[in-house]
């Protein structure tokens, strides 16, 4: 199934642009020179860390969209208070791991209902996502050291089962598992597919890429894309390239 994108705007808040900077003046750097293009913002450990909440509230300020990507995983309780922070910052996606377990991704909803009745009626819920099997594992570290049988694929569907059976709205997984995790999961479930590498970039620890034209083409909802854009001789024109190749 293909999304479709009309307009530069729409491709651009399809762009999660991963802001992977030990401070707040490296990503402010990068900030000032994608000015005015509406990408999603995504925030990982490294920056949060280092630069912590009130970095997302700057960015929240300036108008984008937030993927805070912390991937908890932990005792349901600790990641439930953890998820009432989250959902206090005002991010508009957050993760948590499924190999948490359902009680835990449950925990994680529970988390923000609270924070949000705290909040009050104008506040926004979160999408809650669920992380799969990280790209980064092979099959034989997932056979060998994790110990879960079966392909790294039949690993991410069952994860992406497992979300959706505990009320979460999507998933984080590779561009190449996205036809079937939409199969099983429906239309409607959220996928966000790192692993993207513009036509003739380079490939850095990634290994199973997709262009992100052809990881649209798949129907995913949103791609995540860092090193080509925040390792390009000039990031505006990279991303402006990404966009031009959706639309
Ligand atoms: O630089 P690159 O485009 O490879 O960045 C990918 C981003 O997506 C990083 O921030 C990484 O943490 C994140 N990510 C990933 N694979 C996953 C989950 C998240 O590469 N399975």
């Amino acid at each position: 199934m293909t999304t479709s994108l009309r307009t530069r705007a729409e491709a651009a808040g399809r762009i999660m642009v991963a802001l992977d900077y030990p401070s707040a003046e490296g990503a402010g750097k990068l900030l000032e020179q994608l000015s005015g293009i509406p990408c999603y913002m995504k925030v990982g450990m490294q920056l949060f860390y280092a630069a912590g909440p009130g970095f997302v509230a700057s960015l929240k300020d300036k108008g984008y969209h937030v993927f805070l990507d912390l991937k908890m995983h932990d005792i349901p309780n600790t990641v439930k208070g953890g998820a009432e922070s989250i959902a206090r910052l005002g991010v508009d996606v957050f993760n948590v791991h499924a190999a948490g377990g359902k009680l835990m991704m449950e925990a994680a909803l529970e988390g923000v209902d609270k924070a949000l009745t705290g909040l009050g009626a104008g506040a926004a819920r979160p999408l809650v996502i669920g992380v799969t099997q990280l790209t980064s594992t092979s099959q034989q570290v997932l056979n060998d050291e994790i110990g879960l049988p079966g392909t790294v694929e039949q690993a991410v569907v069952r994860y992406a089962r497992l979300a959706q059976e505990a009320g979460l709205q999507g998933v984080v997984a590779s561009p190449l598992e996205v036809t079937q995790i939409k199969a099983a999961c429906g239309a409607g479930f959220v996928t966000v597919t790192p692993g993207i590498r513009p036509a003739g970039a380079e490939l850095a620890d990634q290994t199973r890429v997709m262009t992100p034209a052809a990881a649209f083409a798949q129907g995913t909802d949103y791609v995540v894309i860092g090193r080509p854009i925040t390792g390009a001789a000039d990031p505006r024109a990279a991303v402006e390239g990404i966009i031009d190749s959706l639309v």
